[in-house]
């Protein structure tokens, strides 16, 4: 069932763009947006006054992802928290207070736990979910499923799009309850998330590229990621599949933090990917991010730069450049990923690692 792919990463890796299509079919009627499984009153949503995502491994770089948008478009605060650290710090929950539990299979106990202890407390919860009938959504008040398919691979990659994409479908959902956004914006932010599969193709179009790189890194034993803004947890997730399937020395940064302490570790020939947000949008945070290749080029490294199409800027200083088509700067973490998910993909192929079946992993940790 690999379907010609040498493995199931590979092949879900390839189907993300079916995927993250299926997440967000169906969800605009009559000039709003409707969620089928979204059972909390739109009175509650309308009286939240802060919202936890709870989550762990991918799941979690997820929800760091969504913060962002989330916050921009509701003006709600959002935190996100490993769910293994939430439930021990005796959080400040209340009924106001929205939990969103996002987890691929539903079953993970730490994730659970921590959905328990918020509805002890009085909040709602929301699961972001892939599996029906999986515990968390039964938990739960409310649930939005990825409909990504069954991901079969260790290392999550279709459901980490479709987990980005269903928060995106909340956070859209939230602001036009609450009354931040009406029809017609939401209908033009949805259309240009509707433009992300086409957009995720194009980028899978194009993997050669990142392959034929990440044949030739085969002996590489450390590699650093950075980004700033919603490429911040993009490179936190590059390092994450690395470690997990390549078993290959991966941290990621948030690029401002370089000069307070990663940059000692950059030495000649140092890989470092650096993912760079979009030059048409808010300009200093992209001179910031040409401004951290210089830096870390400066002291030797070999820059692996993704950058949006048309970006000229990041030329001087890059070794490698690849590219992403044009999106929104809250969409870029769709499409920002994907060279990365290759590159580990491939990587851990070529060093002939079992890759859907890393060492110590389960693709469920049903224990605490
Ligand atoms: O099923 P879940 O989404 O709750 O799983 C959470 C993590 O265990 C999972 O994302 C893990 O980090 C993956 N191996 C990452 O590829």
């Amino acid at each position: 069932q690999k379907s010609g792919y040498a493995s199931f990463m590979a092949k879900e890796i390839h189907e993300q763009a079916e995927a993250i299509a299926d997440t967000l079919v169906g969800r605009f009627e009559n000039g709003r947006l409707t969620l089928e499984d979204m059972l909390i009153e739109e009175s509650t949503l309308r009286s939240i006054d802060k919202i936890i995502v709870v989550a762990c491994g991918t799941a979690a770089n997820a929800g760091e992802v969504v913060k962002y948008a989330i916050e921009h478009w509701c003006r709600i605060p959002v935190e996100v928290e490993l769910a293994h650290e939430f439930r021990y710090r005796d959080p400040i929950v209340s009924p106001k207070t929205l939990v969103v539990a996002i987890s691929q299979s539903g079953e993970t106990m730490d994730t659970l736990m921590a959905v328990r202890h918020a509805k002890e407390q009085g909040a709602k919860v929301v699961a972001i979910c892939n599996t029906r009938g999986s515990t968390i959504p039964r938990e739960s008040d409310a649930a939005i499923y990825l409909h990504v398919g069954p991901e079969i691979a260790v290392a999550s990659t279709k459901a980490y799009l479709g987990q980005i994409s269903a928060c995106y479908l909340l956070g859209l959902y939230l602001a036009q309850v609450r009354g931040n956004f009406y029809g017609d914006e939401i209908q033009a932010v949805l259309d240009d998330l509707e433009q992300i599969p086409a957009k995720i193709q194009q980028v899978l179009d194009g993997s050669e590229q990142v392959e034929q790189l990440a044949r030739d890194m085969v002996d590489a034993t450390s590699v650093l990621f950075l980004g700033r803004h919603v490429g911040y947890p993009t490179a936190l997730e590059g390092a994450l599949k690395l470690k997990e399937i390549a078993y290959i020395h991966a941290e990621g940064f948030a690029a401002g933090e370089l000069k307070h302490g990663p940059i000692a570790l950059v030495e000649d020939g140092q890989p470092v990917f650096v993912v760079v947000p979009s030059p048409r949008g808010r300009d200093s945070l992209h001179s910031k991010v040409v401004s951290n290749i210089q830096e870390v080029r400066a002291r030797g490294a070999r820059t692996l730069v993704i950058a949006e199409e048309g970006d000229e800027d990041v030329l001087p200083y890059s070794d490698v450049v690849i590219r992403y088509p044009q999106t929104r700067t809250l969409f870029a973490p769709l499409l920002t990923i994907i060279p990365l998910q290759i590159f580990a993909c491939e990587l851990a192929t070529a060093k002939g690692l079992d890759v859907d079946q890393p060492r110590n992993l389960a693709k469920s940790v049903t224990v605490e």
